[in-house]
């Protein structure tokens, strides 16, 4: 560090204070990454369970920039409970960028897993109209040319699909600099999601392959489908050259079983880790009770001490929105940090690959609380936010 003399340094602040003050002058008076506010107007069927939901602006009127692969969190308000979700951006950057037609889309499946009903309600109960406040962009789960190589193998599942969608179409409108195959893993041929969209992106860019691999027993697949499951010796058969020199990355996609599964096949293939890059969907699921029960959660939030209950089979951030405790949460996949908290006492299960956590975190007893499911009564020491 260059030291110039003592009364140039003491002076530092008056300098900083005076820049900060011209920047605020000139700046946007919304903040361009946060609480934008959108309506909801269009909701069209991808796929027999899934639906393509279209957001435009409102407050700011302009969308924020974001890049192909990167996740919004929305604000939801269900039956009582305020939460967010985060969704990955099925849409690409150049639709949000167009001026007066600009819009913003997300695709969501249909479950009927109970512990899953943020999707639920938005594939049931939303409606053109309705107004959503939204936090975006988050992730890196993007294509960056000075990290990646040039070649990208996308591996995904089931609505893991949607940031390839959303990368494809920015190829193919020759916005993004890369060459894309994208393997995609369902169970039959009426379960692809944007099946439509994939197939028209495909027939109208040369940089963008897709290849579908129906994992069910299903007879006379169109040409150019694959039967079984994303295997090391398929994703050879679709990289050029090999897949261990580095000339190729590999984005992965899809349901944690899925992400489990292809990391394995990478591995055989002796990928070089730098060339890999995932994004799990949703929340790791919990390994532990075949059961639900409810716990106690003691929460500590300052001087304050509340007593909630605390399902099994939800992760304690879900147990904090239900009792209507403030917690800021975005990749809701433990990989953020933006719950953490501390747990003073009891035990609670941490999956192995939902673990973001750093180590002096997981050493001073802290969780990503999105992303812990309890095994006993427990006691949380949460931030006043
Ligand atoms: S919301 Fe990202 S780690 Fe919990």
């Amino acid at each position: 560090m260059k030291v110039n003399n003592f009364f140039w340094d003491a002076l530092g602040a008056t300098r900083v204070t005076r820049a900060r003050r011209k920047l605020i002058a000139h700046g946007d008076a919304h903040a361009p990454y946060t609480d934008h506010v959108g309506e909801l107007t269009d909701v069209e069927d991808v796929s027999p369970t899934a639906r393509r939901i279209t957001f435009e602006a409102i407050s700011p009127d302009v969308l924020p920039p974001f890049q192909a692969g990167q996740y919004v969190s929305l604000d939801l308000q269900i039956e009582g409970t305020v939460t967010t979700r985060p969704y990955s951006i099925s849409s690409a950057p150049y639709v949000a960028r167009r001026g007066a037609d600009s819009r913003l889309q997300i695709t969501v499946r249909h479950t009927d897993a109970p512990e899953v009903f943020a999707a639920r309600w938005l594939y049931e109960e939303v409606r053109v109209g309705d107004e959503f406040s939204a936090h975006l962009p988050f992730g890196d789960f993007f294509y960056e040319p000075l990290r990646d190589a040039r070649r990208v193998v996308a591996l995904a599942g089931g609505s893991g699909i949607t940031p390839f969608v959303s990368m494809a179409a920015e190829i193919a409108h020759g916005s993004l600099d890369c060459d894309l195959t994208i393997l995609y893993g369902s169970v039959s041929t009426t379960d692809i999601v944007l099946r439509e969209d994939l197939e028209a992106l495909a027939a109208s860019c040369e940089r963008v392959r897709v290849v579908n691999v129906i994992s069910g027993d299903e007879k006379g697949l169109p040409d150019g489908y694959e039967q079984g499951f994303i295997s090391a010796e398929l994703i050879r058969k679709y990289t050029q050259g090999s897949p261990s020199d580095g000339g190729t990355s590999y984005f992965v996609c899809g349901p944690a079983v899925m992400y489990t599964h292809v990391l394995a096949e990478l591995a055989k293939l002796e990928v070089p880790e730098r060339r890999i890059r995932t994004e799990v969907f949703g929340s790791p699921r919990k390994a532990g009770h075949a059961k639900e029960q409810v716990f106690e959660l003691t929460v500590k939030r300052g001087l304050e001490e509340t007593v909630i209950p605390a399902r099994s089979t939800e992760p304690l951030a879900v147990a904090l929105e239900r009792a209507g405790i403030p917690n800021h949460t975005r990749c809701r996949s433990g990989a953020c940090g933006y719950c953490r908290a501390r747990l003073l006492t009891g035990e609670v299960y941490v999956p192995e690959q939902g673990d973001g956590r750093r180590l002096a975190d997981k050493q001073n007893g802290y969780v990503h609380a999105c992303s812990v499911w309890p095994l006993s009564d427990c006691t949380l020491e949460v931030p006043i936010v």
